[in-house]
């Protein structure tokens, strides 16, 4: 169990990553990223009149902001906030706008490439500290955390079974990590996916943080030794695995895959809008260059087309399917691409309405749940809501911490408070699914 513990035996495999890594961050003495965000901005505003939502939408487009929630423009409306990232020349003439109206505002984040290297500063040194045993609670690059599963497949053969479902754009391999007990009979499973966009790396953190609290809690705990006992978890920790690459070697913000189009400049679709599910309709863009481009046609982005076959093939068994996301705070269930009850709502709202319970025991942090439609916005071509059409009963979508006030930039403190209260909703979750539903 040398990956388990923190600061246990030194484990050779993992010293010569963590300096390469650390290169990576520190090339010389240039700053991260070539200081592209120097002076840029995080601002939130909230437009409380319908006139303030349409000058505000107009602005964003002019100043070309890259928005963090919500995903898309076509979600600003009266009294919905809006986080915006504006790049340095655009953020006077923002400022300058928003002091003639009486748009309320608040700037969250005042230099992003300070707080960028601020935020890597600290890792390198946690990194440091930490330099024997692997550490859950630093972001880890594609690199480590698919050395982590190939070895954890090594030493774990018992619970762990590491392989391959197909290849990304850029000819990555798409990695999925079996865990649960082996048994002759057919077990249920759940399917687990993180960072489907790639600037949300708290997701990824979580997927990790699951297989090592899996792993250390086997044999203590009842609960984790009954789940692993009677299902299997299908664990695929970086989903869109060539956009979080992109996300550590190019734009810290990057939110799509890495696909190219034929016609335009722009790289990538959101992973996130292109299942077969009412594609491309309201809350999808058409245009390749929006953050939230649904792609050419359904399941155009190899990762997606991947994960779709292995759930069409597996729909049998897998009886929940549970993305995650940041930021938010919330736990969302079907459907996201229409305002409408699902069948069997009272058990998936149930199962719900006890996750964000158990969750807020453990540091008193507050989820909203329900549907995405109505609890955060329409969207068409989701994940979430494929698999439920697909037959899988339970599915749900998380957006991680936080509100807003570090947004993509979770420090790596909150790593372990964030993974540690998410772990016991989905424990409640999935003891849930065991039980029969009232
Ligand atoms: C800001 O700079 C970028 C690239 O340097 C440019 O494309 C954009 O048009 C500029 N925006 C404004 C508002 O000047
Ligand atoms: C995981 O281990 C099994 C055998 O123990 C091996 O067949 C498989 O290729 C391994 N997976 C990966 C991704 O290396
Ligand atoms: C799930 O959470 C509820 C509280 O919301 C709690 O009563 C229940 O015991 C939890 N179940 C498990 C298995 O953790
Ligand atoms: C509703 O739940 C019942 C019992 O669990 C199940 O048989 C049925 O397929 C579910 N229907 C849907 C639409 O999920
Ligand atoms: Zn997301």
């Amino acid at each position: 169990m040398k990956l388990l513990g923190k600061p246990r035996s030194p484990t050779a495999a993992f010293l010569p990553l963590c300096l390469i890594s650390l290169k990576l961050l520190q090339p010389g003495h240039s700053h991260l990223y070539n200081n592209r965000y120097a002076g840029d901005k995080v601002i939130r505003l909230i437009p409380n009149t319908k006139d303030e939502a349409y000058a505000v939408k107009k602005m964003y487009q002019q100043l070309k902001v890259d928005l963090w929630q919500p995903s898309s423009i076509f979600y600003v409306s009266a009294g919905t906030v809006t986080d915006v990232h504006i790049p340095q020349n655009g953020s006077r003439a923002l400022l300058a706008f928003l002091r003639e109206t009486s748009i309320q505002y608040k700037i969250l984040i005042e230099d992003l490439q300070k707080a960028l290297e601020k935020g890597s500063s600290l890792q390198t040194q946690r990194r440091r500290r930490s330099a024997s045993g692997y550490n859950y609670e630093v972001y880890h690059s594609l690199e480590e955390i698919q050395n982590w599963m190939r070895h954890l497949n090594k030493t774990h053969p018992g619970l762990i079974h590491v392989f391959s479902i197909g290849k990304s754009y850029e000819g990555r391999s798409l990695f999925v990590l079996k865990l649960g007990r082996r048994s002759q009979a057919h077990k249920r499973a759940v399917w687990i996916d993180c960072g489907i966009h790639a600037r949300e790396w708290v997701g990824p953190a979580f997927c990790q943080w699951f297989v090592k609290e899996a792993l250390l809690t086997y044999r203590s705990d009842p609960t984790m030794r009954k789940m692993l006992n009677h299902l299997y978890f299908y664990i695929m920790p970086v989903f869109n695995v060539d956009g979080y690459h992109f996300s550590w070697t190019n734009d810290r913000f990057w939110r799509k895959t890495r696909s190219r189009n034929s016609r335009f400049r722009c790289h990538g679709v959101d992973a996130n809008r292109n299942w077969r599910v009412k594609w491309c309709d309201e809350g999808a863009s058409m245009h390749p260059c929006d953050d939230t481009y649904c792609g050419p046609f359904p399941e155009s982005e190899p990762e997606v087309k991947a994960v779709a076959n292995f759930l069409r093939k597996h729909k049998k068994h897998i009886r929940a399917y549970l993305s995650f996301h940041s930021y938010a705070q919330m736990l969302l269930y079907p459907y996201s691409y229409k305002y409408a009850t699902i069948p069997n709502f009272s058990c998936v709202e149930s199962a719900a309405h006890k996750a964000v319970n158990a969750l807020r025991s453990v540091h008193g942090v507050q989820y909203r749940y329900g549907p995405a439609s109505s609890t955060l916005y329409v969207s068409s071509g989701s994940s979430m809501d494929w698999a439920y059409k697909t037959g899988i009963p339970y599915t749900f979508a998380f957006e991680l911490r936080d509100t807003g006030h570090f947004g993509f930039l979770l420090p790596e403190t909150l790593i372990k408070p964030t993974c540690t209260e998410t772990m016991l909703a989905v424990k409640n979750i999935t003891m849930h699914l065991l039980k029969k539903c009232p």
